[in-house]
């Protein structure tokens, strides 16, 4: 890993060291991957306007999202199945979100139970939940995340159906035996009769795609804990959740997984910001890959960015020190450019330093 200075470099050194089935499940998007490759694009076509002459010497990345303190303005995204990326799976990535001081936002699907990512870290987590068919076993996961002092309830909302991904198709993701997803079988379901072949269809087909707003209220009745939107991108439904007092959301096309042709998650902030207006605290996710990347989401109005495939790729890589090593480079980045940009703090990011190509 020494020789690897970018988050591009942590993609390549993964992919070179994982099974193509196993590459292919954390990369895949759906369909044509279109919106998966707008994703990062995107970024690239906004360009800067840097200030000079603004005294950077000293500068300060810490903010907080719903009043956590946090280093830097970074979430890491919730992603199923971490023991495919290495052996301490999730319990590696809480280390390092430890070792950063980020949130680590945990996924229904993880194999590491809640219980034992938490032992891990004392930043404390959130945990992200799906609305299942069984509300009990919904119910069930509230509580444990309760139990184990995670500090939001991130839920999921793109995803009434998974999306058609082609290259899973071609590598079909085949879980090794005795391979655990211990939330849920802790909220008691049943899944030893599933064969660890069968078990991410299966999975998905537990999800309740009648879920509405009224769904949302339901949550609200039965945990105090905040509740963040995942999977938001239209105007319209960041107004209702406005409305609705929702704590948080969370800007994402699901890294491009989802719905081929979304608009990329930051051109979906762009287009939303007369509506969010400062009234809603957002968390960009999707095409994070550079610390020009994350000045740009805060600029646009995000009070913090969420990244998930390069968490994978440095868990690939190295476990907790890989982890680590990609939280520090995308720090570093952040870092830079807010010197070269003319800023000192966080909260000094605006739109002024972006300059949109007339195209
Ligand atoms: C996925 C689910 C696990 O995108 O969120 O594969």
């Amino acid at each position: 890993m020494d020789n690897v200075f970018d988050v591009k470099g942590f993609e390549q050194y993964a992919h070179d060291r994982l099974p193509e089935n196993i590459a292919a499940f954390f990369s895949r998007g759906a369909g044509d991957e279109i919106t998966l490759r707008e994703n990062t694009s995107a970024f690239d076509s906004i360009k800067l306007l840097p200030r000079v002459l603004k005294n950077v010497e000293e500068r300060s990345l810490s903010t907080t999202i719903l009043g956590q303190a946090i280093n830097f303005p970074l979430l890491i995204a919730p992603m199923a199945f971490q023991q495919l990326a290495h052996p301490e799976g999730e319990v590696a990535t809480s280390k390092a979100a430890q070792d950063h001081n980020v949130i680590m936002v945990v996924s229904t699907c993880s194999n590491c139970s809640l219980e034992e990512i938490k032992a891990n870290t004392n930043t404390p987590p959130w945990f992200q939940l799906y609305i299942y068919k069984d509300r009990e076993i919904t119910k069930n996961l509230v509580r444990l995340a309760e139990a184990s002092d995670y500090k939001g309830i991130v839920l999921t909302v793109d995803a009434p159906l998974y999306g058609k991904r082609i290259k899973e198709l071609h590598h079909p993701l085949t879980l090794p035996p005795n391979f655990e997803v211990k939330n849920l079988k802790n909220a008691g379901l049943n899944l030893k009769d599933t064969p660890s072949t069968k078990l991410a269809g299966y999975l998905a087909s537990l999800l309740d795609p009648g879920i509405t707003w009224q769904d949302i209220a339901w949550l609200r009745s039965i945990t105090p804990l905040p509740i963040i939107l995942k999977g938001i991108l239209n105007p319209k439904d960041i107004q209702i959740a406005i409305d609705n007092h929702i704590d948080a959301i969370i800007i994402s096309n699901h890294g491009g997984r989802q719905l081929d042709t979304a608009l990329s998650s930051i051109e979906a902030l762009k287009f939303a910001s007369s509506v969010i207006d400062g009234k809603i605290e957002i968390i960009l996710d999707g095409g994070i890959r550079k610390g020009i990347d994350i000045l740009k989401a805060l600029a646009l109005g995000a009070k913090a960015v969420m990244a998930g495939r390069p968490i994978l790729w440095g868990l690939a890589a190295g476990g907790e020190e890989g982890v680590k090593r990609v939280l520090t480079i995308l720090k570093t980045e952040l870092d830079m450019a807010m010197a070269l940009c003319g800023y000192t703090s966080i909260n000094e990011i605006n739109e002024e330093v972006l300059c949109f190509s007339k195209k």
